[in-house]
């Protein structure tokens, strides 16, 4: 089968190659998925590039966690009903070799998740880490029900979904900050009640304006080294920020106005969900994907022949939503 790979870090052009590799059996409880549509996410581009560890923990890496497709194989043990069902995979090369990147791929039959008919192959790909990072993000510590909810970087491939799985959650009031028109466009149409331009308006102030100078009860944060200083002006007393993303991987947090404040600080990595929280977070949007209460975001669809290029994608910034890499020939 054709597959993207990679035997060592490095910048995308120099590391990801695309070739012929051996087509994987299920094993015994695994499915064998024909992807479809594989979703490139920041962490698979910061994996290959080396930015947490320059030493590969397999000697070669089929990348990306998410993808969509049919499952044409089952393994001993799995319902031999589940051939010819389209699913959502989640967590495929997390602490595994063998990701999406490729046109089949075979991992445990739970994380190969039914796709509602109605939604695209390419839409199942963003499924996996940004509309469950969003979601956990919006229900976890109590959930955002009646709450007012700061979702920073409103128009991200999250970011997206957060305004969504905050909306649907029942929260109060949503705002979002983005950097351009286009941006501010795509989180009001995701349900967002205003949309402040972090970079250009006093972002501080017009949030606490919108809130009537009490400020949001939460913020689903996307870069807390950029924003802590902002967060800690505009979060309500006792408030919550549920922390996904950073942009440096140290920074500095003020310990007198958090105590002051009894701000809450939740990290998580979409990675580890607990099977509780995962169940929860996959009951929640299959619903919504049924109803298709869920708008979903591709930026931009590549043949996997172009890996690089969508890697580099990703890498630069610059997509508005997600990038999705072509997998199928047929
Ligand atoms: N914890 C987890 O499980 C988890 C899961 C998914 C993603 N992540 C991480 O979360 C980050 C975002 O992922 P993504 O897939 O959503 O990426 P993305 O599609 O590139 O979205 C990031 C968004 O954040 C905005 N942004 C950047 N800096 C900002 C700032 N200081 N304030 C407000 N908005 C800002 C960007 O727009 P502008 O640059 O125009 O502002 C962009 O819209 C990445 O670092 C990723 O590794 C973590």
């Amino acid at each position: 089968m054709q597959a993207a790979f990679y035997e060592s870090t490095g910048p995308a052009r120099e590391v990801l190659h695309v070739g012929r590799i051996e087509l994987p059996e299920p094993g015994p409880g695994e499915v064998r998925v024909r992807v479809v549509c594989s979703g490139v996410n920041p962490s698979d581009v910061k994996g290959r590039a080396g930015l947490r560890n320059k030493t590969l923990p397999f000697p070669r890496i089929v990348p990306h966690s998410d993808g969509a497709g049919v499952v044409d194989a089952v393994g001993a043990g799995v319902a031999p009903a589940r051939v010819g069902e389209r699913v959502w995979i989640w967590n495929a090369a997390w602490k595994r070799a063998w990701g999406t990147a490729a046109e089949y791929v075979v991992l445990p039959s739970a994380q190969a998740v039914q796709l509602p008919e109605q939604v695209g192959f390419d839409a199942g790909a963003c499924l996996g880490i940004p509309a469950l990072t969003a979601y956990h993000a919006a229900a976890v510590d109590g959930g955002v029900a009646g709450k007012s909810v700061l979702v920073a970087g409103g128009a991200g491939a999250v970011g997206h979904y957060a305004v969504q799985c905050a909306r649907l959650l029942g929260a109060r009031q949503v705002i979002a900050t983005v950097s351009s028109d286009a941006k501010a466009r795509l989180a009001l149409d995701a349900g967002a009640d205003l949309a402040v331009d972090y970079r250009r308006d006093d972002a501080a102030a017009r949030i606490r304006e919108a809130t009537a100078g009490a400020g949001v009860d939460r913020i689903i944060e996307v870069d807390i080294a950029a924003n802590s200083a902002l967060d800690l002006q505009v979060l309500k007393q006792g408030g919550d920020v549920v922390v996904y993303g950073s942009g440096a991987g140290e920074f500095k947090l003020p310990f007198f106005p958090l105590i002051v404040q009894h701000v809450r600080l939740r990290f998580f990595i979409v990675y580890e969900l607990d099977a509780a929280a995962r169940a929860q977070a996959q009951a929640h949007l299959a619903a919504w994907l049924r109803r298709g209460a869920l708008a979903h975001n591709v930026a931009q669809r590549v043949p996997l022949a172009n890996i690089v290029q969508a890697h580099e994608l990703v890498e630069s910034g610059q997509a508005m939503g997600n990038v999705v890499v072509d997998c199928s020939r047929g």
